[in-house]
């Protein structure tokens, strides 16, 4: 055997022992690679160079030699295939376990919207009126004085118009906010002329320049105005207990206190019993309930029956006899929505419904 065939020999011996020490350590593309070029490469590679030298080798070994190195060689190219396949699985599940999603975590509740708590009153009202036969009508925010006093029988420098602080537009025209949600029921009977019988709930914001935890400058009333032949102040209690037992509960006593509205004559006061300490002005622990300040009532509403002057009025403006008092007669009542919202949550500051935080309003139910 030539000289140059032991060298072969041995080289090759020397290579497959390099590439047994060598392939267990490849941990990369990049030492793949550097594998790859070491033994395969086509110029510098270890094999390369070594099969290029048996065209030196004598014919008769020649053979031999070639198919010992191209079975190292296919041997080789198998296991660097091997390392590449095992490298692409093990970055894959690399890959999969940084991406892995924990299904036992807890999920994220969306959030979901819900009513206002002076929306579901509202509502409520409404659908106990209209239940009862009512229309709901809607009258403006912007009045002029006509509208939110003169037509209510409270003419210039009446006494009563000082019972509300109004907040008046600048320009002309003396256009202001509406102190009381009572103005739309001169619209009403001037827009609805026949027949002269009138039963309306009017939702809506009124402004008075107040502010305190139990007054905001803006808040909601629902004024109701009922007009027809006969109708007397036996109807006005029935209605507003009819009313307050199917908003509060039938267990809750309802009465009526004589008061004074320049556009109703009689007028009344509506209480309720206290459904906070029921009705006894005290708490369990024997303290005063700061709900009906200790009085065991709750006043919920102003009523009575429509004063003739505000038919007149209406007349007067109509330019006919549409609404005569001498035929007609009706019944009135307006109530704050936040004051009821107030009583049936046992809230003290009618702020938090305007200050829009979640806290607050996420404690109501829809
Ligand atoms: N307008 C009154 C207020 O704002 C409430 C009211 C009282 C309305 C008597 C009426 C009524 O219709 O007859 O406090």
């Amino acid at each position: 055997m030539s000289e140059l065939v032991q060298r072969v020999r041995d080289t090759t011996r020397a290579l497959r022992a390099e590439f047994e020490t060598l392939a267990p350590l490849i941990s990369d593309s990049a030492a793949l690679q550097a594998l790859r070029d070491r033994f395969l490469g086509r110029k510098s590679g270890a094999l390369s160079g070594l099969l290029k030298s048996l065209g030196q080798v004598a014919e008769a070994e020649r053979r031999e030699l070639g198919q010992e190195l191209n079975a190292l060689k296919a041997e080789i190219e198998v296991r660097l295939a091997e390392a590449e396949l095992g490298l692409e699985r093990r970055l894959r599940q690399d890959a999969l376990a940084r991406e892995r999603l924990d299904a036992t975590l807890p999920g994220r509740r969306p959030c979901v919207g819900r009513r206002h708590p002076l929306t579901v009153v509202r509502q409520e009202l409404e659908d106990i009126f209209v239940a009862m036969g009512y229309e709901v009508y809607d009258g403006p925010e912007i009045e002029d004085d006509y509208y939110n006093f003169e037509a209510l029988n409270m003419p210039a420098d009446h006494p009563a118009r000082d019972m509300q602080d109004t907040f008046y537009l600048e320009g002309p025209g003396g256009l202001l906010l509406r102190t009381h949600t009572s103005s739309a029921q001169i619209h009403y009977m001037l827009e609805n002329e026949h027949p002269p019988e009138v039963r309306i709930i009017c939702p809506g914001k009124v402004y008075r320049r107040d502010s305190d935890v139990t007054h905001a400058p803006m808040f909601q009333q629902v004024e109701g105005l009922v007009v027809g032949k006969g109708i007397h102040l036996g109807h006005l209690k029935g209605t507003i207990e009819a009313f307050l037992h199917s908003l509060f509960g039938e267990a809750y006593p309802v009465r009526f206190r004589a008061s004074y509205f320049p556009y109703t004559e009689p007028s009344v006061e509506a209480d309720l019993g206290c459904i906070v300490c029921g009705g006894s002005g005290r708490l369990e622990d024997a303290s005063a309930c700061r709900i009906c300040k200790a009085t065991g009532w709750l006043e919920i509403l102003g009523s009575g029956m429509v004063h003739p002057a505000v038919f007149e009025a209406v007349n007067a403006r109509l330019g006919r006899v549409v609404y005569d008092p001498e035929t007609v007669t009706g019944f009135a009542f307006g109530l704050g929505i936040e004051r009821v919202a107030m009583v049936r949550h046992g809230i003290d500051d009618i702020r938090l419904f305007y200050e829009n935080d979640m806290r607050f309003l996420e404690q109501f139910a829809s």
